[in-house]
């Protein structure tokens, strides 16, 4: 097969390093890439959300195959654009994808299939927002419909902080038309974790458990980000709770799809937490999560390639995953000044004797590029660590040790990545 990756992260990275050891591989390619993708596939410049360019590109190099990382083009609706022209994909159409594009359509879709998730109302006006949030008080969250990098979503404390998020989102429109309809959401307390399934529609695989850490600083403090680190398994999700999330959540949702006439395939995220009465939805996402893919992609030890064909194929229930019992641990390195401004253009070296002559050590590039021969921060998250080890404190000393052979003062990461798993 011929085979196009579309995305430029350490999550495509890691994608592109599982699909090329592929037998079923035959070329790779990867739209635009990143330098440390150039290493296991072509690079062609061409945007993640450049329909018209990404359709010209599977004709030029004759892709059999696409697998989509992120969100932007599966909710621009790049799936069905390239299927309607004979190109197979692996993610979901359009309609599917709005389970990520849509907060509002996610929770109408719970509501309809009692999955359990916080109460919630959409609004569509400021004052109805503000009236709703005096209604019920703090703490509170506030959303924005559609997409916002991330950034969209207000966990407020106090009801000032709420009432600020609604100016932000709908009148300052600081995330543009993301923000002209809002959720406004019962807050849910406890323990986060992600929650990741490949379907074709019908069947579903739940894949290993993984945690992020998404705040900027240690023991999850400060602003939130994409992610400053995963790892996998996560000793929270125990087998009885994963098997809970798959009937209480994953099915009801692919069922109420189904029964929509939007049938979701791909990777179906959940972000979950972890209540006193049991795992409540979050969020759903509708692609692999960044950075806990490049942890997951790591211990899996089944035929990447394979199972994304099946699950495109709707075929998934005549494939199985098997899984590395070893933990994997990823450290995000970042530029200084994320998750606000980052600094571009620092010089990133020793990455090489990071990674030298140690099979557990994989380092995945995200915002990273090629100037003059060196190698350059170009983005907000810039490198993600990844170790094997037997134990989850294990895969951490291992990630943090290579992390300490690379030579960028440019850059920073948290320390404490995996703290949970290794505290149990
Ligand atoms: P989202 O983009 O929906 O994942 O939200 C970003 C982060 O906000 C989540 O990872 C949670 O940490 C937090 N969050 C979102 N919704 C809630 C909620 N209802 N209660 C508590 N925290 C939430
Ligand atoms: N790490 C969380 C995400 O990819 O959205």
């Amino acid at each position: 097969m011929r085979v196009l990756v579309v995305g430029s992260g350490a999550r495509e990275h890691a994608l592109c390093w599982a699909i090329s050891a592929s037998p079923l591989c035959e070329a790779l390619y990867c739209a635009p890439g990143n330098p440390g993708i150039a290493a296991y596939a072509t690079c062609a410049k061409v945007g993640v959300t450049d329909l018209s360019g990404l359709l010209q590109l599977c004709r030029d190099e004759r892709i059999d195959f696409v697998v989509i990382g992120p969100e932007a083009p599966l909710v621009a609706g790049l799936v069905d654009h390239l299927e309607a022209q004979g190109v197979k994909c692996f993610g979901p159409t359009q309609a599917a994808a709005a389970l990520e594009g849509s907060k509002g359509f996610t929770k109408d879709l719970c509501a309809r299939m009692n999955i359990p998730t916080g109460s919630y109302l959409r609004v569509t006006d400021a004052e109805a927002a503000k009236a709703e949030i005096r209604r019920r008080g703090a703490p509170i969250v506030v959303k924005a419909d559609g997409l916002a990098a991330g950034k969209g979503v207000v966990v407020a404390m106090t009801l000032g902080e709420a009432l600020d998020a609604v100016d932000m989102l709908m009148l300052e429109k600081r995330f543009g038309d993301a923000g002209a309809e809002l959720v406004i959401e019962e807050y849910l307390a406890g323990e986060e974790v992600s929650f990741f399934a490949i379907t074709d529609g019908t069947h579903a695989l739940a894949l290993a458990s993984a945690q992020d850490h998404k705040s900027v600083g240690e023991g999850d403090t400060g602003p939130n980000t994409g992610g400053m680190g995963a790892y996998s398994p996560a000793p929270a999700l125990t087998l009885d709770l994963e098997a809970r999330v798959m009937a209480e959540i994953i099915r009801p949702a692919l069922t109420g799809m189904a029964q929509a006439g939007t049938p979701f395939t791909g990777v179906l995220f959940a972000g979950l937490m972890l209540t006193a009465t049991g795992p409540q939805l979050i969020e759903f996402n509708a692609r692999f999560g960044d950075p806990e893919c490049e942890v997951l992609l790591r211990r899996l030890k089944s035929d990447l390639l394979t199972v994304l064909v099946a699950a495109r194929d709707g075929v998934l229930d005549r494939v199985s995953l098997r899984w590395d019992d070893r933990a994997a641990l990823g450290v995000v390195l970042a530029a200084e000044g994320y998750p606000g401004d980052p600094v571009k253009g620092t010089e990133i070296k020793g990455l090489e004797a990071a990674a030298e002559n140690s099979p557990e050590i994989e380092i995945f590039h995200a915002g990273t590029a090629q100037r003059d021969g060196k190698l350059i921060a170009d983005g907000g998250r810039v490198l993600v660590v990844t170790a094997l080890g037997e134990t989850v404190k294990a895969a951490q000393v291992a990630a943090y040790s290579a992390v300490d052979q690379i030579d960028w003062p440019g850059g920073f990461c948290r320390r404490d990545i995996g703290w949970r798993a290794v505290g149990r």
